[in-house]
């Protein structure tokens, strides 16, 4: 297949781009930088493509472009940073689909399971409401931005991206650096459910939706066995053979990190990927244990 991707520099897009060309797929990223190689075209998420023609009969799209949630303090800028860069770079993308003489057939559009907001041991499948809160507000306009590419007749898949565990970086990185130390514990109550996928499974899954027809819509990307935080804790002290000892109460997440320490961390949901098991895809990791023992490198 000819794939178009954006946001291909990220914790996803580096670790898929070399799977996908293993497997004999061409790919192409869409940059926001000045290209710096033949398999790059430019584009300004805010306003449009440099070069439309480059996007000629490419067979599928794989959109992963936004700000990083965690990068900074969520005040207004950042917050809109967040939102505009995903649904405007969406609205970008799709409007410049729909341009195309022979545009693809399947897009793969990043969303993530922020869309659910908080919603305590309930279990979460595609068929389920969307949550409250800002990043189920952004995630509920970022799926929606993709519909000019539905109605043109793409395949779309809205990919729900749990929690994803990765040695490189990404929010097992943030999590384990206190563990390291000695420093670990539960996070508020410690009940809130964590929806996490390794991301071996993560890319195994999005080739999975790359390929299988029967695919379509909103896709949970987790595993089928969400922890909670506390869980979460034991798990992972266990991994490092680290104490997990040192709780960190709300109050002090709140003083230190403000609105995101509710949303990201305070906060839960528990998802099934419904739609993942329906069409048969195989986890390499469905255990947290053998999960954080692979990512981590113990195993
Ligand atoms: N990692 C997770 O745990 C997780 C969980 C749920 C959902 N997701 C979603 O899955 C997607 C991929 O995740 P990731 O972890 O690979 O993200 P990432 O490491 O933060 O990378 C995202 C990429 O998006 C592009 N980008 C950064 N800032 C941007 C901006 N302001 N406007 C437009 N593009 C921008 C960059 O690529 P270029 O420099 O190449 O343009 C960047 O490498 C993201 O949309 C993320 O929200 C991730």
């Amino acid at each position: 297949m000819k794939i178009l991707m954006t946001g291909s520099s990220g914790l996803v897009g580096s670790a898929l781009i070399p799977v996908l060309r293993e497997a004999g797929h061409e790919v192409t990223k869409l940059v926001r930088s000045a290209p710096k190689s033949a398999d790059e075209v430019q584009w300004d998420p805010q306003i449009g493509i440099r070069e439309l023609t480059r996007l000629e009969g490419m067979d599928a799209v794989i959109h992963l472009a936004g700000e990083n949630i965690a990068a900074g303090r969520w005040n207004a800028d950042q917050k809109a940073r967040i939102r505009e860069s995903r649904v405007r770079g969406t609205q970008t993308l799709c409007h410049a689909l729909t341009q195309l003489a022979l545009p693809p057939k399947v897009l793969l559009s990043a969303s993530a399971l922020g869309f659910y907001g908080d919603r305590g041991e309930e279990v979460l499948s595609e068929e389920s409401a969307a949550g409250r809160g800002f990043l189920s507000e952004v995630c509920v306009a970022w799926e929606a931005a993709t519909q000019p590419a539905e109605k043109s007749g793409l395949r779309v898949v809205l990919l729900r991206i749990g929690i994803v565990l990765s040695p490189t970086g990404g929010p097992l990185a943030k999590m384990a650096l206190p563990f390291k130390l000695g420093l670990g514990g539960v996070i508020g109550s410690g009940q809130q459910y964590m929806s996490w996928i390794a991301l071996d499974d993560l890319i195994g899954a999005i080739t999975h939706a790359l390929t299988t027809e029967a695919v379509r819509g909103p896709l949970n990307c987790v595993a089928p066995h969400p922890v909670t935080n506390r869980e979460f804790t034991k798990t992972l002290g266990g991994a490092l053979r680290r104490p997990t000892i040192f709780p960190v109460p709300a109050f002090v997440l709140r003083l230190m990190l403000g609105e995101m320490a509710d949303e990201l961390l305070l906060s839960g949901a528990r998802l099934e990927p419904k739609r993942l098991l329906e069409t048969q895809f195989q986890f390499r990791y469905p255990r947290l244990d053998e999960a954080l023992g692979a990512v981590l490198g113990k195993r």
